[in-house]
């Protein structure tokens, strides 16, 4: 068994790869800078992607270069790190050496979101002059710091810990919701109206106990009328039932805060993409779930038990009323994740959104149980992964499990790879970054 060794800062630099590792295209990279430089090119577009190098964000990024949009990161590194950016250049220039075409651009901002004068200065260096645009005088007195070549925001940065909200939930209500709302403010300045939030199966808390499966309009945030799987007309109040913890809350309230906001200003485009379980990561083994602090999430404690620093997992509750009493989730592969971003916003940009304010569910539409995963775990990487039975935690749910019918009709989207997927490419990871994870 591999030797215990700290995920910390010491992980931080770049490790060697079992595989040739291409060299940084540095034509088509900017530094970490605290200071934003001036555009080189004045009439490129991009995305803004706060918390672009977390888990999810990184992974969405690496999508958008894929997709061909020029990217602007924002992180303050408080729950990654600093070489994850490299990996995502790796990353797309394995693709576009494969696929042929130049990368699009891609800047990385170290700065925190809620820090507003690092933010003003980020966004304008993106402004673009009333007299490029062609626009009159009274659009520049509606958008007094003027328009921006930021065609739209996806929103990550945000604490995310389930059971650490509950011990501290301010630290929570004011990254997550104070952050959000005057980023929404600073925004509208620069008159950057297309909003992606990362929101969370979260959202539905107890409704998971009554429906199992869960659709959008479970959780509303103005009254809506639909049809059941049974062709009754049932009509959705908004609010919330049971969500159990402030992070969950922080999901909830910034829904509604959004959906408020784009009620009262119909030319916010706001999408709120409800994520199940996302797990796996780029097969190219150079992106994975790499938390600082002590992961909670089924995936990366597995994996700590699987490079022997963790002796084993706890699996919370064997009783639940399921075919194998363990727990049931929507697992989906974060690059699928990852793809309902840029589906997103393409429908976004085309104006296909059907309300200025809608949330999708991103989930499979099946569900695998906690001994499910495991047990693939253990086939992928033919190693055991020990385990104990713990008791249930308060607050979690028999089984969890979403409808992603909306995002398909509306957005094109599907999820489109499967649990194996998922574990395999997390053993490539694993193997592809022994001196990350201590794996001899
Ligand atoms: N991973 C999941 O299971 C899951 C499920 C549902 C929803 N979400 C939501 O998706 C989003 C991304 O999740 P993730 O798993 O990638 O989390 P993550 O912690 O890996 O990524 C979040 C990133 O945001 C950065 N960040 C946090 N606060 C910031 C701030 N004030 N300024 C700048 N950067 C900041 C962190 O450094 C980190 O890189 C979060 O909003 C989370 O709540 C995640």
């Amino acid at each position: 068994m591999p030797s215990f060794c700290p995920p910390s800062e010491a992980s931080s630099p770049v490790p060697t790869p079992l595989f040739s590792v291409p060299s940084t295209p540095e034509t088509e990279r900017d530094d970490c800078f605290d200071e934003p430089a001036a555009l080189a090119a004045e009439d490129a577009q991009f995305v803004l992607v706060t918390g672009g190098l977390g888990y999810i964000g990184s992974h969405t990024t690496l999508e958008l270069l894929k997709a061909g949009y020029n990217v602007i990161v924002v992180d303050n590194l408080s729950n990654s790190f600093h070489h994850v950016f490299d990996r995502i250049l790796m990353a797309a220039k394995l693709h576009f050496d494969r696929v042929g075409g130049r990368c699009p651009r891609v800047e990385l901002a170290c700065i925190d979101f809620r820090d507003r004068a690092a933010m003003a200065a980020l966004l304008a260096a993106h402004a673009v002059s009333s007299l490029d645009l062609d626009l009159g005088q009274d659009q520049d007195q509606a958008h007094p710091q003027g328009r921006s070549n930021i065609t739209g925001v996806i929103h990550f940065a945000a604490y995310k810990e389930v059971h650490d909200s509950l011990r501290n939930p301010l630290k929570y209500y004011q990254n997550n919701i104070t952050g959000l709302v005057d980023l929404l403010g600073l925004l509208d300045q620069y008159d950057i109206k297309t909003f992606i939030f990362s929101s969370s199966a979260n959202v539905y808390g107890t409704l998971a106990h009554d429906h199992g499966t869960l659709r959008e309009e479970h959780c509303v945030h103005q009254p809506t009328t639909y049809r059941d799987a049974d062709g009754h007309e049932v009509v959705s109040e908004q609010g919330c039932t049971g969500i159990t913890n402030p992070y969950g809350r922080t999901k909830f309230f910034g829904e509604a805060i959004l959906a408020d906001l784009a009620l009262s200003d119909p030319s916010w485009t706001i999408i709120g993409l409800r994520y199940f379980n996302p797990i796996g990561c780029d097969p190219s083994g150079l992106l994975g779930e790499d938390p600082r602090g002590v992961p909670s999430n089924l995936v990366p404690v597995v994996m700590q038990v699987l490079t022997g620093q963790l002796a084993e997992l706890s699996v919370y509750g064997s009783d639940w009323g399921t075919p194998d009493g363990t727990a049931i989730r929507d697992f989906i592969h974060v690059s699928d994740v990852a793809r309902g971003h840029t589906a997103a916003l393409a429908a976004a940009h085309e104006q296909r959104v059907l309300s200025t304010f809608r949330t999708f569910n991103l989930g499979t539409g099946s569900g695998h149980s906690v001994a499910e995963v495991v047990s693939a775990m253990e086939n992928v990487t033919q190693q055991p992964i020990p385990r104990r039975i713990a008791d249930r935690r308060p607050g979690d749910v028999a089984s969890c499990v979403a409808i992603a019918d909306r995002a398909a009709a509306e957005l094109g989207w599907r999820a489109e790879k499967t649990l194996q997927d998922a574990c395999r490419d997390l053993w490539n990871y694993l193997r592809f970054n022994p001196t990350e994870f201590c794996l001899s």
